[in-house]
């Protein structure tokens, strides 16, 4: 499968967004990771939908919002117009609808995701493999950038990759929290090829070199 690097730019300066996603786009990355925190679900705030949509103009790169927000479903049009591609929403947040969610973000010709928190088993994203066109793994409590990766990760990536072969389905599986140049090979041969990354690419003094590197 082709592997995807999503840079976060929750990593990133907050006052030059529309020059860190040339930067970006220039560097070779595949998408730009959007950390959208709402102070309830987790406790910090970033950014939303206005800052998405102020975003749209300034990269071609499909923008891949992850809602850590405690209403998603009251969210996801918003979004949807600001100009997501992907968007992905914690099975946490909102245990009942999760698929009702996904079928809401593809009624507006958006990619649906799913995620699920260290905290969360893996055969509670089995459901939403049935008809997502991705899900994400958290490796890393979600919050906070520049945490340190869960190694138990790596079995609940593999179990997901399994079953989503099991039922003949080759969807995009993500991983999202502390992957460094060093453990992303463990990470890709678990069986996943969508990898964000947030403070490895921007504390690198050659962006261009640690995305390649982030291929595995
Ligand atoms: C954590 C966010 C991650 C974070 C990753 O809540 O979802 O996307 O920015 O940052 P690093 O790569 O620094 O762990
Ligand atoms: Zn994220």
């Amino acid at each position: 499968m082709k592997i995807k690097i999503a840079p976060s730019i929750l990593a990133s300066d907050f006052a030059k967004f529309g020059e860190t996603v040339q930067l970006l786009e220039k560097n070779g990355a595949d998408y730009i990771h959007c950390d959208v925190m709402d102070g309830n679900f987790v406790p910090p705030i970033t950014f939303g939908a206005q800052a998405v949509k102020a975003l749209r103009p300034h990269t071609k790169l499909p923008l891949d919002c992850h809602l850590m927000v405690t209403k998603p479903a009251v969210r996801i049009q918003e979004f949807a117009e600001a100009g997501a591609d992907i968007i992905t929403v914690h099975v946490e947040a909102d245990r009942e609808n999760v698929l009702e969610n996904l079928e809401k973000i593809k009624s507006y010709g958006v990619k649906a995701s799913a995620v699920i928190n260290p905290a969360t088993r893996a055969e509670e994203l089995f459901p939403a493999c049935e008809i997502a066109d991705m899900v994400l793994i958290m490796s890393v409590v979600p919050g906070w950038g520049g945490q340190k990766f869960i190694p138990e990760t790596l079995q609940k990536i593999q179990a997901v990759r399994n079953f989503c072969t099991k039922i003949g389905r080759d969807i995009d599986i993500e991983v999202d929290g502390g992957v460094t140049e060093e453990n992303v090979k463990d990470v890709i041969s678990a069986g996943a090829n969508v990898i964000v990354a947030g403070s490895t690419v921007f504390r690198s003094p050659n962006m261009a070199e640690t995305i390649r590197r982030l291929r595995g």
